[in-house]
């Protein structure tokens, strides 16, 4: 198996680096060490533009010139869409998938949220559910653009909020660097624009919003999200049995957050979503890897100021290598290109690092947790890929997408201390199997 080790990765404790180690533990990236993005070299062999290779550096130090790198800090929450009535089936999905867990509901004037914790200092999860089959806002109007969304029209991976010490002035910076912002009256759903946080328009490249706030996620009463709703006693005690199910089997030990995300883009947008990306947020392009087998490639961005990505999970983007109209000219696989023909572009999966280790069932932790999962009936695609013996490596699994938010939960054990994202041979045995799974069948072509 042809490994994708990653000696060079910029981690505190990597002593190879020439830049000084990155690590406060702190919410706030003020107290950061400066990271010197002219001195890294990304990883990978994916090859990219003179374009690409003008504009990153240039965006590196306008980040640092304009105060975004000092304005913005680690990923505070992740927002997701459901439909009206899916909000307590996906807590309990992901009470028994996840180690996120409830903490409490509030209610708007369009939606239902619900505010889930795993660690303190890991990214919140807001699940937001329309009160109404027949709301509408920006996400059913993407989503019925795809043959495969248009089911599910209020269902998206909304994006993520980024601790920001000043959103008035970060707003002011990026809109000079024409981000573009919601404002008050813009959007249906007011939380794109309430108080203490500022959301940016969905990105054309990615259909991702980025927001920011000041707001304490681990005091959800504070995020103004609307008045507090308590849950029904069914359906607390529908989240409770996953709660029971993870003590008894010992995955509160074992799952232990989310270590990546990652987005399906088209071919020729790749760079401009990087580089959006990069504008916006103060991570660093880790690197590009190209998995020729599969057509496509993974390209890494990550966080430079935690020492545990779960703490500001690596933001992956993963696009064709060609458009899906030259194609036919190799006829090589094109899964990526479909996802999004299919759903539109959209966030694909979201993986949850497993303790490394093993299990005294004789397997390594992630076979044990999968296995469990399995065994209640949550269909997984293929099997875990990668071999975990002498020397470090990655094994991972993707599990089928959710009815309930469209999206793959990944479970990936570093084993030894493993500090890529994947494995050649790995993400080319889950990019098929994942394309298997999203094909849009028409007549008899499968698309
Ligand atoms: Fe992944």
């Amino acid at each position: 198996m042809q490994s994708i080790d990653a000696p060079g990765t910029i981690r505190p404790n990597d002593r190879s680096r020439k830049t000084p180690a990155i690590h406060t533990g702190d919410l706030s990236i003020m107290d950061a060490l400066p990271f010197d993005y002219s001195d890294y070299e990304p990883k990978g062999d994916k090859k990219n533009s003179e374009f690409f290779e003008e504009y990153l550096p240039k965006i590196y130090a306008r980040r640092a010139k304009t105060g975004v790198n000092d304005l913005v800090g680690r990923m505070k929450a992740v927002v997701i869409q459901v439909e009206t009535g899916d909000g307590v089936p996906t807590m309990a999905e992901l009470h028994r998938m996840t180690p996120n867990r409830y903490h409490s509901s509030y209610i708007s004037g369009t939606h239902k949220f619900h505010v889930l914790h795993n660690r303190p200092e890991f990214p919140a999860v807001i699940l937001m559910e329309p009160l109404s089959d027949s709301y509408e806002d920006y996400i059913k109007r993407l989503n019925v653009l795809y043959p495969l969304s248009r089911q599910k029209p209020n269902t998206r991976y909304v994006g993520e909020v980024f601790h920001c010490a000043d959103t008035a002035d970060l707003q002011k910076t990026l809109e000079a660097q024409s981000i573009r912002f919601d404002y008050p009256g813009d959007t249906e759903n007011d939380v794109f624009t309430s108080k203490g946080i500022v959301f940016s328009t969905p990105s054309d490249f990615t259909g991702n919003r980025i927001g920011y706030s000041n707001h304490d996620f681990n005091d959800p009463d504070s995020l103004a999200l609307g008045e507090r709703v308590e849950l029904t006693e069914d359906e607390k005690a529908s989240l409770q049995d996953g709660i029971a199910f993870a003590e008894q089997h010992g995955l509160n030990e074992l799952m232990l957050g989310y270590d990546h995300m990652a987005t399906r883009i088209l071919a020729g947008e790749r760079e401009d979503a990087i580089l959006e990306f990069q504008t916006m947020v103060p991570y660093y392009f880790w690197g590009a890897y190209n998995i020729s087998d599969m057509n496509s490639s993974t390209n890494v961005n990550r966080c430079p100021i935690v020492s545990d990505d779960k703490q500001s999970p690596a933001k992956v983007f993963t696009a064709n290598n060609t458009p899906s109209f030259v194609n036919s000219f190799e006829n090589l696989p094109m899964p990526t290109e479909d996802f999004v023909r299919n759903y539109g572009r959209r966030m694909h999966h979201m993986a949850v690092e497993i303790l490394d280790g093993d299990h005294p069932s004789n397997q390594k932790n992630v076979d044990y947790v999968v296995g469990l999962l399995g065994q209640q009936g949550i269909p997984f695609l293929a099997h875990v890929v990668g071999e975990c013996k002498d020397s470090p490596d990655l094994k991972q699994i993707f599990s089928k997408h959710s009815k309930h938010t469209l999206l793959i939960t990944e479970y990936i054990e570093r084993c030894k201390a493993f500090d890529g994202f994947f494995t050649k041979s790995n993400v080319a045995a889950l990019t098929e199997a994942a394309g298997k799974d999203e094909r849009y069948q028409h007549g008899h072509v499968f698309d």
